[in-house]
């Protein structure tokens, strides 16, 4: 297995090796051990300033990303565009020359344009780390849930995931597809054909409509929101009719011959592309992803930085 990173920054699941994975996983494994003990913290990045710049909302991504360089040790500082002086016209490389200016070591950005992170590679020498950038790539959360399949099902390759839902503007479908692949699982996408990408059958992955059709193959299925606030054209009738079709219920589940894993990235739109009743199941592993991903940013940070002293 590889010891150390082949990148120096974190853009997309593109750019790593199924060997980076196999090291971020069992970096993670050692850290969600010390995680779970009374003392939590490791002196791992003690000395390294991390900055989360966040220019789109997070509830999850960013607790997770603070959480995980507070367990190491290192200095934190947050930023986000809200009461930031990007509304006086301020632009990207000015806001993070100033913040680098205070010897900030890496950064941590969510931004709404897809390309953010890989621009922002180019023009500084802190580690990016790209914690969703529009609709392009969010590779720690494809790296907390292929961890999250593999720490409930023993292992990646061979399993049958379907991902379910607005395929068309997700970046978690996106990331959850190469990383999937790349650890050798089989891969089904669900959900109306206009919302999937023209090309997306060029990843390797089937298109299944039929939504209980898909569940009653996999064994395990990701289950996303829709993108409103991405979606600036009607793509299907109505809510309540992508419900219809595409939600996942208790009854739907009770139909198929085999128990599946459910999972979701969050936030949840509850009643719409899951019923409370399945989200709070024991076949929901949504709130074990959240735990696994405070494991895989802790690994990826002291990943990167360990590479900063090769
Ligand atoms: N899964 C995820 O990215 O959630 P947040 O938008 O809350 O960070």
């Amino acid at each position: 297995m590889a010891t150390a990173l082949s990148v120096k920054h974190l853009i997309g699941i593109k750019d790593l090796t199924a060997d980076d994975i196999e090291l971020i996983f069992s970096t993670a494994e050692n850290f969600k051990e010390v995680i779970n003990r009374p003392i939590k913290k490791v002196p791992s990045l003690r000395d390294i300033t991390v900055a989360n710049i966040f220019f789109e909302n997070s509830t999850r991504t960013k607790l997770s990303f603070e959480l995980a360089e507070k367990r190491l040790s290192a200095d934190v500082i947050n930023f986000s565009t809200s009461g930031s002086s990007v509304s006086k016209g301020e632009t990207l490389i000015d806001t993070v020359n100033n913040i680098l200016a205070m010897k900030v070591d890496m950064i941590v950005m969510r931004h709404p344009k897809a390309g953010a992170p890989y621009f922002l590679s180019n023009y500084v020498n802190a580690n990016i780390i790209n914690a969703g950038d529009g609709a392009h790539e969010h590779p720690t959360q494809a790296l907390l849930d292929a961890f999250s399949i593999k720490q409930t099902l023993g292992d990646v390759a061979g399993r049958k995931v379907v991902i379910v839902g607005d395929i068309l503007h997700s970046r978690v479908a996106l990331s959850n597809i190469l990383c999937l692949k790349k650890l050798g699982a089989e891969v089904k996408v669900c959900g109306p054909l206009t919302l999937m990408p023209k090309y997306i059958e060029q990843l390797g992955v089937s298109i299944e409509l039929d939504l209980k059709k898909a569940l009653q193959w996999c064994d395990v299925a990701n289950m996303l929101r829709i993108q409103l606030e991405r979606q600036d054209l009607k793509y299907f009738p109505s809510l309540r009719e992508y419900t219809m079709m595409y939600g996942l219920n208790k009854n739907i589940l009770n139909q198929l011959d085999k128990p599946i894993v459910i999972m979701h990235p969050g936030p949840i739109n509850r009643g719409v592309e899951i019923t409370s009743d399945v989200a709070d199941s024991e076949q929901a592993i949504i709130l074990n992803q959240v735990e696994n991903g405070v494991a895989i940013r802790m690994a990826v940070l002291y990943l990167l930085a360990a590479n900063n002293k090769n």
